[in-house]
């Protein structure tokens, strides 16, 4: 399978070479940059050059390959010796760089036991070494790729369904926040994967009594991957959308359930769609700082609408990779804090005359004051409606409001 849209990551499976989109250059420039060792892909993925969950499990994984390929055609001998042992403590340095997203920590879990099942800790990386660990990488990018468009397909009938069964007629939007789109992972996306796929089908023209009219990316303070990643996706795509900023998500669905017109559009928000980073046992959900306050505001209208056609759904959507039944409740999950200055800076390029200039950093705040970063914040279950994965059925809670994700 392969992707018409953005890709963030290219790998050359003859030369096994790794170059990844530098996503901090988008919207403005698209440049991919080689990712040739363990300690490249820790620092790109550090510095957010790739994000999203499933694009940095995969980078992550690649970049074992390429660093294992390069170590065993290297003339140097400074380079030699290397053992499983070594390669395994260089994969729990590259486990370290993003701690919420569970994909990574998966995927490289899964590689340490490849390793440790087939080889003696003090026995040296050779060939058969490198092609176990090609093998599953390979495997780990098309299964996620495959499995974006099975997930866009369970969430267009989702959709579908739970229109029909509100009886709603007539013109929707869709909220998200973050970017979740063909930059986040292997390529299509998940939330922005089900994006695309009901703007595919379930179009003006497609004879149902309702269509996707509208899209509306939160910008997602303060990296804005929202403003930049999405939106970019969104215009290449041709979907049409508008961005708004995280804290004007209220006002918008309340002027568009009261049928009034905002910037000529009055089709209302049926469904905040949002990725995850981990989803623990019970549904509790680690993604993007600010999704935690999107389902608190769809439930607070969700309780003032009388109307079933109004209600809105709050989807949680991630492959299957995304599931950690280890943990139990989301008051378990490690939250990455960043650094202030992403908070306090801006960075981008300077525009004038409609030409675009170099990179700069501009402060944004009073200097050197406590800020609280944190990257992600978790959801509890009883405000998701359904969790859509690439298999079916589409999980949805119990009469008790639990969800069972132990296998579909
Ligand atoms: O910090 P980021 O940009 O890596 O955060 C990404 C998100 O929160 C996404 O919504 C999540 O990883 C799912 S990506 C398909």
């Amino acid at each position: 399978m392969t992707t018409t849209g953005l890709q963030a990551i290219k790998f050359d499976k003859e030369n096994i070479t790794l170059e990844i989109l530098d996503q901090l250059l988008l919207p403005y420039s698209t440049t991919y940059i080689p990712i040739e060792s363990i300690n490249d892909a820790f620092e790109a993925i550090k510095s957010m050059k790739v994000r999203g969950a499933p694009a940095i499990a995969i980078v992550g994984v690649f970049s074992v390959v390429v660093d294992t390929h390069r170590y065993l055609n290297s003339k140097e001998e400074s380079l030699r010796d290397k053992s499983i042992q070594d390669l395994i403590s260089s994969i729990d340095y590259l486990i370290t760089s993003r701690p919420t997203a569970v994909n990574l920590s998966n995927a490289l879990n899964d590689i340490k036991s490849i390793l440790t099942k087939s080889y003696k800790a003090q026995t040296l990386v050779n060939k058969s070494v490198l092609n176990d660990i090609y093998d599953y990488s390979v495997a780990l990018y098309e299964d996620d790729l495959s499995n974006n468009f099975k997930l866009g397909d369970n969430g267009l009938n989702y959709i579908t369904e739970t229109l029909k069964s509100q009886n709603f007629k007539g013109p929707f939007s869709i909220m998200t926040i973050c970017n979740t789109g063909s930059l986040a992972t292997s390529g299509h996306g998940t939330a922005l994967g089900i994006i695309r796929t009901v703007h595919e089908k379930l179009s003006k023209s497609c004879g149902q009594d309702f269509w996707l009219d509208h899209v509306y990316p939160l910008e997602t303070r303060p990296y804005n991957q929202g403003a930049k990643l999405t939106t970019f996706e969104l215009d290449y795509e041709k979907i049409p959308f508008t961005l708004i900023c995280d804290n004007m998500a209220s006002s918008l669905i309340s002027s568009l359930a009261k049928e009034k017109v905002v910037k000529n559009l009055s089709a209302p928000v049926k469904f905040i769609i949002v990725g995850a980073d981990r989803i623990v046992e019970n549904g509790d959900t680690a993604n993007k700082i600010g999704t935690f306050q999107l389902s608190v505001i769809a439930n607070a209208f969700n309780h003032a609408f009388q109307d079933e056609s109004k209600k809105i759904k709050f989807i949680v959507a991630a492959p299957r990779t995304t599931i950690d039944l280890k943990t139990k409740t989301g008051d378990d999950i490690i939250i990455e804090e960043r650094p202030p200055n992403e908070l306090t800076t801006l960075k981008g390029p300077i525009l004038s005359n409609n030409s675009i200039g170099d990179k700069v950093t501009v402060g944004i705040s009073t200097p050197n004051i406590s800020v609280w970063n944190p990257s992600f914040d978790v959801t509890p279950h009883n405000l998701i409606d359904s969790i859509v994965t690439e298999e079916l059925p589409v999980h949805t809670k119990n009469p008790k409001g639990e969800f069972d994700l132990s296998s579909n």
